[in-house]
């Protein structure tokens, strides 16, 4: 199924060339590929913390059981991108434990997992474009809330995060055996059904400042929003401090 199509620029800090990609669903017969994408990405990491790697046999699995991988394809067919979204259903590792989402709600959850996008063509949008996708694919199937992870060191990718409207829900260790152990991350929702709520209070915080940040959300707090010339976040609270 193809999900768009259009022109990027390869190395846009450098040779700049212009090229055609399409973005469609990656079959398992491209996992390998996937993979590789995965570690090629990984490896040219400056901070190797903000990457939680997955294997290939649990991607394996969780595709077996439903879940998507978005490709965007260069001009000779190539990945240069994806993103991989889940269905966690009731299962454990659901984030909406981690934000004490309703029971009868985490059926309706999609787990924006994993990006990466080539270093030859960032700048492209590309982590918004196929977060767009997987909102339309997975609004059509009748899911309503999207959850993901963001290390807090990511800065690129919280920017992104956000700016399609996913909000700061909860700030922990995660993808460890216990709770000391672990990447720090911040957890982030959005719910397309809910309408919007009252905001009573704002405060604002250094994007770095993680103490803060954690004490905010223990408060009721919700992280708003990220200012990408400040980095600074807007942490707002709500008259409804539901989720
Ligand atoms: C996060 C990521 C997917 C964003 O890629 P993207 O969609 O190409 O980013 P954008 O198009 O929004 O880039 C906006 C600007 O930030 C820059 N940028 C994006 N990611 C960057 C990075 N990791 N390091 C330095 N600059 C980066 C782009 O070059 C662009 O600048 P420009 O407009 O001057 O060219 C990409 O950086 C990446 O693959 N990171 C490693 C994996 C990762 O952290 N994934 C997210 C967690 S799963």
């Amino acid at each position: 199924m193809v999900l768009g199509n259009g022109k990027l620029i390869k190395d846009k800090h450098g040779n700049m060339e212009l090229e055609d990609y399409n973005m469609k669903l990656l079959g398992k017969d491209r996992l390998r590929e996937v993979i590789d994408l995965q570690q090629h990405v990984y490896d040219n990491l400056p901070n190797k913390e903000v990457l939680y790697m997955d294997s290939y046999e649990d991607m394996l699995s969780d595709m077996e059981s439903g879940a998507k991988i978005i490709g965007v394809l260069n001009s000779k067919n190539r990945i240069i991108a994806y993103r991989y979204i889940a269905f966690p259903g009731v299962n454990k590792r659901n984030l909406g434990y981690d934000i004490s989402l309703d029971e009868d709600q985490l059926n309706k959850v999609v787990h924006l997992e994993t990006t990466v996008v080539d270093p030859k063509y960032r700048g492209n949008s590309l982590q918004s474009l196929t977060l767009e996708a997987a909102q339309g694919l997975s609004k059509k199937e009748g899911y309503n809330h999207f959850m993901c992870t963001v290390s807090p060191y990511n800065f690129f990718s919280l920017y992104n995060i956000m700016k399609n409207g996913l909000k700061i829900k909860a700030l922990k260790k995660k993808y460890g055996t216990d709770e000391e152990e672990g990447l720090w991350r911040f957890i982030l929702h959005s719910d397309l059904n809910k309408k919007s709520l009252n905001p009573i209070d704002l405060v604002i915080s250094k994007w770095a400042n993680l103490d803060m940040q954690k004490e905010l959300i223990d408060q009721g707090y919700i992280g708003y929003e990220i200012i990408k010339d400040t980095k600074q976040l807007n942490y707002v609270k709500f008259d409804d401090a539901a989720i």
